[in-house]
């Protein structure tokens, strides 16, 4: 049996031993690569230690890489010239600079102060759909020593547990600890579980019943693994960026679309007895930056995003899953408005717990946590993985530390006894105290080794007791409820088609009709490395390199594939054998001119094209998380263009297929001749082959829609749209000055034509769009009603515990570098008075567009109703996805005052019609669907005066029909 790190290897080796079998944590394995680096005689280490700010989080891909690279020359100076000491010295004192901040000396000072302060905290316990299970949380909590109720809210470390977060137990009351697991498409690192399609293929494919179907099966396999957590839905990032490189684990770049698909996934996951955890909240747009260190920087960037575009972007899709009830929300690295999130009082007192009325608790992401009591007071619930400012070194800024700042009353009893009520309440909430639905046993799998026996703590090198870890329990499904169906419902309705000329697609099976094919049998060519295998289906860790077909983007949304049905394989199957001959070249580079044959004898050439990217730890071929262009990867555009013009002579018909992480830009070779059909397929998951060969040969009709914009060129975006590749600053300002107006609001707002727009996508039949009727249901008031009073929270006792409650008791055997709770000795307090946050003292006034969970009720009343009638006058049965946007143009009085998209989303169905079938199609238009937020009422608010614009289409740019509320 082998643990999955070895200490010193390199990148290449881990990925020769993952593709031998091994499965490695990428991030663990640099860690101890660079800790055996700084073990050597150079050392890296020497002058991050020196940093003032002392806050090395994280060992990043680049100071491992710089390290190895400094050693090589090191050997080199020794050996020779002292003229690189003194380059290299110069080096250093320029990095160390750079380290300490040293950037402020030459570039800006980084704003500060620019996050209000929002104090004390809201406990949790105020609404009735939660009641119950706060009063049995707060009998459990109250009968908890001050260790126990630390140990529900630190994780144990990284790597201490079957699970990426763990946290301890609280054994005297019966309260287990919980395990936490990405994530958003599928269970990570976990065996004989689903590839799901990922967010942005479920977005694409404007289906509630489908988003709330994947969101269950996941949640099935995540309660049969053991998960009582799983870390996901994502809705943050939202798209800001078309470049980003997590956009693709949500939904689409729209509050809208990603709040129903949130809401629908949470309701899924949660109706499985699984705590859901929506992610990253909030303004995580860009991977560049996004944490201290790891990206040489001590501290992450700042995204700066004003009151209003908080309340109507970025925080829209929060809300939605406050709403739906999600049981916990993940905040995330960087600062927002220049403060860390994770211990921004206003953004999780006073926005998510207040306003939103959230239940549930909010948890750290993985080492987001940059401040112990400060982030307590701010609202951070549960620190994961329990490590600190460093990976994997137990010292952690709760564990025994919380149990010292509880003890000497820097921490208020009662904020940690709010922390553990919220996370006993969600586990009640979620019925995981009922034995017949979740079995509280931990994981019956390991993220930390493929074989059966392994260390339970895998991070501690204390652990010497091997055990069954892997039960190779398969989950996923049998028979009518495998879950690769609905797999491959999402991906073949999430793929979208944008050009089909001449309807050339879909392609008939039989090849030529019937006459002609008795002679000729129909050739078809299919190219790319993209449409085949490659190395193999999980031949880099976390997915974090591009090759073989794309299923998914890299990083902790990305799962192992069980399988993986290649386009290539799937389309040879789905063509009559008799009639038509297909052969593929599964390469970006064919021997083109070696071989013309290979082009000259094809009637229709289908190409596979990507573009990829991920999370930023992973760096793979250039691209480090974020993608550097939206230009298709490993020479795609050059390989269409030459398929196209040579594709039977240049008569044949040539197909694009992409799979992207998000919009790319198709202007090099969309209009030439040859180009008759264009596939957006998405990041499809293991099902990706049927879903391609079903579109293809008109199995199913397409109907998915485009998630995004797909502008002519990145510029297009607006300045807003680009990715901060380089630093400006000590701490980086990524100001979000567009406001409200990202993707398709841009586009419109500057009247940039896209090549293709938010929300469009072909069909193989054609609808009729008729009859908008507007049903007045409430009288429009500016302002919601008055914030209802909501129940007290549970009274619990929050005098200072006695200090020898926390010591070790007698006999325990710790394993190092694991997080416990408990004390070595009793501290010595001194008196004297915490330096609380500015603004610690005021108490903040209740928010009136809170009163419930999700906020305000009244914004939640439906207020107008719009229906339409929608026919299918085409040939074949589809699907048709009905789309209604709102605008304030006409709104007398306020139009001056209120500066309004031209349009933006607020509802969609997507239908099924037969032939010449007809049915009306209903919207629910509530309070917050026809308010803006106002930063001067400090509430949502109705324009009352004129009327709101409703248009009801096929796409942003496609509205048929108009009328006025
Ligand atoms: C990611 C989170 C993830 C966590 C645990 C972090 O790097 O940002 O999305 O849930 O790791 O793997």
């Amino acid at each position: 049996m082998e643990r999955k790190t070895e200490a010193g290897q390199s990148r290449e080796g881990l990925l020769r031993s993952y593709n031998q079998g091994q499965s490695i944590p990428l991030r663990r394995s640099l860690e101890d690569a660079y800790r055996a680096d700084s073990e050597s005689d150079i050392d890296v280490t020497e002058f991050l230690d020196r940093d003032p700010l002392n806050e090395t989080s994280q060992v990043p891909v680049a100071a491992y890489e710089t390290t190895t690279k400094l050693r090589n020359i090191r050997t080199l100076f020794t050996r020779r010239s002292k003229c690189v000491l003194i380059v290299l010295a110069v080096l250093a004192v320029f990095w160390s600079l750079l380290a300490g901040g040293g950037f402020a000396l030459y570039k800006k000072k980084p704003e500060d102060g620019k996050s209000p302060p929002w104090y004390p905290s809201p406990a949790g316990g105020t609404v009735k759909q939660w009641s119950e299970s706060y009063s049995k949380a707060a009998g459990l909590v109250k009968k908890m020593t001050l260790p126990e109720k630390v140990n529900i809210t630190t994780g144990t470390g990284w790597q201490m547990g079957l699970a990426v977060g763990n946290t301890g137990p609280a054994n005297n009351v019966g309260f287990p600890g919980l395990a936490l697991q990405d994530g958003p498409l599928g269970l990570r690192f976990a065996d004989n579980a689903t590839a799901f399609p990922a967010g942005i293929t479920v977005g694409a494919t404007w289906n509630k019943e489908l988003m709330y179907l994947r969101g269950k099966a996941h949640g099935q396999e995540a309660r049969l693994k053991g998960v009582n957590v799983l870390l996901g839905p994502c809705v943050g990032p939202i798209g800001r960026m078309p470049a980003g490189g997590r956009n693709w684990e949500g939904f689409g770049s729209d509050p809208v679309l990603q709040g129903i698909a949130a809401a629908q996934t949470i309701k899924g996951i949660q109706e499985e007895n699984v705590i859901a955890t929506i992610k990253h909240f909030v303004g995580n747009e860009q991977e560049h930056f996004r944490q201290s260190w790891e990206w040489v920087l001590p501290n992450a960037m700042s995204s700066n995003i004003d009151d209003r575009t908080l309340h109507e972007v970025y925080g829209w899709p929060f809300q939605d899953s406050v709403k739906a009830g999600v049981a916990s929300v993940m905040c995330s690295y960087q600062m927002t408005n220049n403060s860390y999130t994770c211990g921004n009082s206003k953004l999780l007192n006073g926005y998510l717990k207040d306003e939103l009325g959230f239940q549930g608790f909010v948890q750290s992401d993985w080492l987001a946590q940059r401040s112990g009591v400060g982030s307590a007071l701010a609202g951070l619930d549960m620190t994961m993985p329990g490590d600190g400012l460093r990976w994997a070194n137990g010292d952690s800024l709760w564990g025994p530390e919380l149990t010292k700042a509880v003890l000497n009353g820097s921490v208020p009893v009662s904020r940690l006894n709010d922390a553990v009520t919220r996370i006993v309440a969600s586990w009640y909430q979620l019925g995981q105290d009922d034995k017949s639905k979740f079995d509280n046993e931990g994981p019956n799998f390991s993220s930390w080794t493929n074989d059966q026996m392994g260390f339970v703590n895998a991070g501690s090198p204390d652990d010497k007791d091997s055990k069954v870890v892997n039960q190779f329990i398969n989950v996923q499904g049998e028979d009518e409820n495998a879950h690769s169906i609905i797999a491959r419902r999402v991906a073949t309705e999430g793929t979208v088609l944008v050009k089909n000329e001449g309807s050339i697609l879909p392609l008939s099976k039989d090849g030529f009709p019937a006459g002609e094919g008795d002679v000729i049998k129909m050739r078809i060519g299919i190219f790319g490395e993209d449409a085949g295998e490659g190395k193999g289906r999980n031949f880099c860790l976390d997915r974090g390199c591009n090759q073989g077909t794309l299923g998914s983007g890299w990083g902790s949304g990305a799962v192992e594939f069980p399988y993986l049905i290649t386009p290539t394989a799937a389309i040879k199957e789905a063509f009559s054998k008799d009639r038509v001959y297909v052969t593929d070249f599964p390469t970006n580079k064919p021997t083109l001119s070696k071989n013309p044959e290979i082009l000259d004898d094809q009637d229709v050439c289908i190409v596979f094209v990507n573009s990829d990217g991920g999370e930023g730890y992973i760096s793979s071929d250039g691209i480090r998380g974020d993608r550097n262009d939206l230009g298709l990867q490993k020479g795609g555009d050059q390989l269409v263009k030459d398929i196209s013009v040579g594709c039977g002579r240049g008569k044949g018909s040539t197909v694009v297929v992409v799979h992207s992480i998000g919009p790319v830009v198709v202007e090099s070779w969309v209009n030439l001749p040859g180009v008759k059909a264009v596939i957006m397929a998405n990041l499809p998951g293991q099902e990706s082959g049927n879903a391609i060969a079903d579109v293809l040969v008109g199995n199913v009709n397409p109907s998915g829609k485009l998630p995004y914009t797909i502008g002519k060129s990145l510029e297009d975006y607006g300045p807003g749209g680009k990715v901060m590749y380089y630093p400006n600053g000590a701490v980086p300002q990524q100001t979000f000055s567009e406001g409200l107006y990202i993707d398709y609001r841009w586009f419109d707002k500057h009247a940039n034509a896209p090549r293709y727009e938010f929300g469009f996508g072909l069909s193989y039949t054609t609808f009729d769009y008729s009859n908008l009727v507007i049903k007045k249901f409430l009288e429009k008031t500016p302002l919601p009603a008055p914030r209802p009073s909501v129940l007290p929270p549970p009274k619990l006792d929050d005098a200072i515990p006695d200090p020898s409650e926390a010591l070790f008791p007698a006999g325990f055997r710790k394993l190092s570098k694991f997080i416990y709770p408990y004390l070595d000795k009793i501290p010595d307090m001194k008196k004297n008075k915490y330096p609380y946050p500015e603004g610690y003292d005021i108490i903040q006034p209740p928010s009136q567009a809170g009163g419930d969970e999700g906020g305000n009720p009244d914004l939640w009343n439906v207020y107008a109703t719009a229906s339409v009638d929608i026919k299918n006058t085409g040939s074949r049965e589809g699907q048709e996805v009905v789309q209604l946007y709102l605008s304030y143009v006409d709104v007398a009085g306020e139009a001056t005052k209120v500066d309004f998209p031209v349009r933006v989303l607020r509802a969609f169905e997507k239908i099924s019609l037969a032939k010449d079938e007809m049915k009306t199609v209903t919207f629910n238009l509530t309070r917050r669907d026809l308010s803006y937020w106002d930063v001067l009422r400090q509430n949502w608010v109705m324009p009352h005066e004129g009327k709101i614009t409703i248009r009801v289409g096929a796409s942003s740019r496609d509205l048929r029909l108009m009328d006025w509320y």
